[in-house]
């Protein structure tokens, strides 16, 4: 089969191959899926950069909609011929990909391309908004990286859990335009942030962001508030945060970590992952797709990201 593969020791986008490979096949508990679409998103940037290390033959790609057609040990033989979405931790970038069963979700009514569009910033947004965060009615929420697939989710999810006001970060005045379509009451920029917010706090604060961004993060929070951390898109360098401090103003910081979660309880992930699934069958949200491209797009698609040159919404490569 054609699939892409990842050469880290070769620089640029030209350490994207595409190439034959041996097409997978299905061990127990799993399920082979024939791509008709890959999502391209930030763990792409992460896995080309070195900071996640791809499975098996170097296959990127975290996420596919296809059909099924062949099951391993154990999954039912029924499940041959359904279409689905798979969040994977590898090997989307390919004509055939594996899927743990429980992480192969139906799609329903909905079209394969429409399908694709959540990935993993799905049940991430999703799990985020309900279970770490636990917005509730009348908090204020600022989401960084407001523009980005987890953003444009989250500010959904905070208002359809009865936010009263929603407040994104995103790196330009084009971005933010972008951002404020999916519902925030008001988008600042990177370069405003902090200073634009002068006395507002929030009682919800979502940070993939890190190092001084966290730090003033922390100091937004409205008492009682919380902070969920689930990425490092500018920084990892450690943040000092004092418990005592937390404790004189009843805050918590959380994180989240969807992969993780994938592998300890596959089956809370595709809980959310459904129910995102069914309220975008239902129209009740919107994901932003953006560019579509062949296989051999995918060197070009990361570096664009990488460089915030990415065309608004989600990238898909078509694949068959
Ligand atoms: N912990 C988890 O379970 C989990 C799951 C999914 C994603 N994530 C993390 O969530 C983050 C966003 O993912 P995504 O899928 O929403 O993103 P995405 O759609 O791939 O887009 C990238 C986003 O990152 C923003 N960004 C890039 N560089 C930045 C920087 N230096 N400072 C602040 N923002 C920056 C971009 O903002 P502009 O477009 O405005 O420039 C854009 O919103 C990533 O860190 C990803 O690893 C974590």
């Amino acid at each position: 089969m054609r699939a892409v593969v990842l050469d880290t020791a070769v620089d640029g986008d030209g350490r994207y191959r595409v190439d034959e490979v041996a097409e997978p096949v299905p061990g127990p508990g799993e399920v082979a899926i024939r791509v008709a679409y890959a999502g391209v998103q930030w763990g792409d940037v992460l896995v080309r950069g070195g900071h996640l290390p791809l499975p098996g033959p170097g296959v990127p790609g975290f996420e596919a909609a296809g059909r099924i057609v062949a099951v391993g040990e154990g999954v039912a033989r029924g499940r041959v011929g359904e279409e689905v979405v798979a969040l994977v931790d590898g090997g989307a970038c390919a004509e055939v990909v594996l899927a743990p069963e429980a992480l192969a979700l139906g799609i329903g009514p909905a079209s394969l391309r429409d399908a694709a569009g959540p990935g993993w910033a799905g049940p991430t947004a999703y799990d985020l908004v309900e279970e770490v965060g636990r917005v509730r009615e009348g908090d204020r929420v600022l989401v960084h990286a407001a523009a980005g697939g987890v953003g444009t989710l989250a500010v959904q999810f905070a208002r359809a859990a009865g936010a009263a006001e929603v407040v994104g970060v995103a790196g330009s005045p084009e971005r933010a335009a972008y951002a404020e379509g999916f519902g925030y009451d008001r988008v600042v920029t990177r370069d405003e942030f902090p200073a634009v917010l002068g006395d507002d706090r929030f009682d919800v604060v979502l940070d993939p962001v890190g190092g001084a961004t966290r730090t003033a993060n922390v100091a937004l929070l409205a008492p009682h508030g919380r902070l969920a951390v689930y990425g490092n898109l500018a920084a990892y360098d450690p943040v000092e945060i004092s418990a005592d401090d937390l404790l004189m103003q009843g805050l918590s910081v959380l994180a989240y970590n969807s992969a993780l979660l994938s592998r300890t309880h596959p089956a809370r992930l595709a809980a959310s992952a459904r129910r995102v699934l069914g309220l975008l069958a239902a129209g009740r949200i919107r994901v932003g797709l953006g560019s579509e491209l062949p296989l051999d797009g995918v060197g070009d698609a990361v570096s664009r990201l990488a460089a915030g040159a990415a065309s608004p919404g989600k990238t898909l490569l078509r694949v068959s």
